[in-house]
């Protein structure tokens, strides 16, 4: 596929771009000595748009064929300031810090019967009420962030969105919705944090 003028290839076991891959990639907030972190970058869509804009872009998946689509397609767009990390949320990035995070979520109420058997499952499980990522992602975002840093992540209204609006702004983030889309049976949101500084 095409995206604006990047060329995105596709693999069933992986995550493909849609509607909230479009609405991140399209409404990042970067600045050009941004390093940017993108936790489960998939088929790496986002972390490729956000790799014109910053210095540099760790792009992350716990799904490991997710991770060697997201290498071949920044290969075929010929991007250099990408370096990509397997494992689950923070753990590849442990000590390091970020101007930028960004995360589209696996964000829908899962249940047992709705699991699949393969690793695409990593793109939608958000377990019984959509907020099992999210929350683990929430409790640790504020280590990974440098004073005045952000954060921008994708949220479902089929999920809680004032409940992560609500923590993100308990943790010390001024909350803003700065983008969203509406269809008949969801609205999905972009919600950017600033870490107000102390
Ligand atoms: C909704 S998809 C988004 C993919 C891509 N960023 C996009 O917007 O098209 C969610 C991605 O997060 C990854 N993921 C899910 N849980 C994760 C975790 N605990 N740590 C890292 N990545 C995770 C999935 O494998 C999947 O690639």
């Amino acid at each position: 596929m095409k995206f604006g003028n990047f060329k995105i290839e596709t693999n069933p076991k992986v995550y493909e771009p849609s509607d909230d891959s479009y609405l991140l990639s399209e409404n990042l907030i970067i600045e050009k000595d941004d390093e940017v972190l993108d936790i489960g970058t998939g088929s790496g869509i986002i972390a490729i748009s956000a790799s014109t804009l910053a210095k540099s872009v760790i792009a992350t998946d716990i799904n490991y064929d997710a991770l060697k689509l997201a290498e071949k397609n920044i290969k075929l767009n010929k991007i250099e300031n990408i370096r990509v990390c397997f494992g689950n949320l923070f753990q590849p990035v442990k000590n390091k810090n970020f101007d930028l995070i960004l995360f589209n979520p696996p964000y829908l109420p899962t249940d047992k019967n709705d699991i699949l058997e393969d690793n695409l499952n990593y793109a939608f499980d958000g377990g019984i009420d959509g907020m099992k990522v999210i929350n683990s992602f929430l409790n640790q975002v504020k280590n990974h962030l440098k004073c005045g840093g952000r954060v921008q992540m994708i949220h479902s209204s089929l999920s809680k969105i004032q409940e992560t609006i609500n923590k993100l702004e308990d943790l010390g983030f001024v909350v803003e919705i700065t983008a969203s889309e509406r269809f008949f049976f969801e609205e999905i949101v972009l919600i950017t944090g600033t870490l107000k500084k102390e």
